[in-house]
């Protein structure tokens, strides 16, 4: 099975904030920005694996900053590590400036998935070669996360989590 990079994944939602999606502020719902956060993922998962993906868990969300009602919402998510029938995705979250256009970042999220058969049972996926940067960095720091969330999850001993002990060392 052929390698691909990480772009080949590259998923952009774009939408607005309306005003049943927000809360008791005006800004978005994190439910709401959750739900679409997962629905970017699973397609860059899709389109890493080419095979039905289902959300196996979520590593981490930041909602640093509130979104007001009447933003445009982009989100932009990319698988960044394949394991075996597991991937990583991350998404990051901007808002643009209505006059001026400029985008500012305003959250990030860390979404897994795993590729399935048409019964539900995992499939090997292709592996994936970082180009950017930050897509080597992400790449780098995925093997310590997934340990950590088969750890958190109970399906994998602290002991037995090689890279993550590390990291403590
Ligand atoms: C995802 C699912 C198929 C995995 O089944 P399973 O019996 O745990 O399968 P395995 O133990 O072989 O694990 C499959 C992969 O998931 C990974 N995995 C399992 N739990 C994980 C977790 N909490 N975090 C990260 N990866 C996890 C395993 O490490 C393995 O990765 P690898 O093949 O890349 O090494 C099964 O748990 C499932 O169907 N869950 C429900 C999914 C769902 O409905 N999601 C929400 C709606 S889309």
């Amino acid at each position: 099975m052929e390698a691909k990079t990480p772009k080949e994944s590259l998923t952009i939602l774009t939408d607005l904030v309306l005003p049943g999606e927000t809360n008791y502020l005006d800004n978005l719902f994190g439910g709401e920005l959750l739900a679409r956060m997962d629905r970017a993922c699973s397609i860059a998962a899709r389109r890493h694996s080419r095979q039905i993906v289902v959300t196996v868990s979520v590593n981490h969300v930041a909602f640093n900053r509130p979104i007001p009602v009447g933003s445009v919402v982009t989100l932009e998510a990319k698988v960044s590590r394949a394991f075996k029938s597991s991937m990583e995705t991350y998404v990051d979250v901007w808002i643009e400036d209505r006059q001026s256009g400029s985008r500012t970042k305003v959250n990030e999220g860390i979404y897994n998935f795993v590729a399935v058969d048409e019964i539900g049972k995992p499939v090997t996926i292709p592996q994936i070669i970082p180009e950017t940067e930050l897509e080597k960095e992400r790449f780098n720091g995925a093997l310590v996360r997934k340990q950590l969330s088969l750890v958190l999850a109970g399906k994998l001993e602290a002991d037995e989590a090689t890279a993550l002990k590390k990291m403590f060392k």
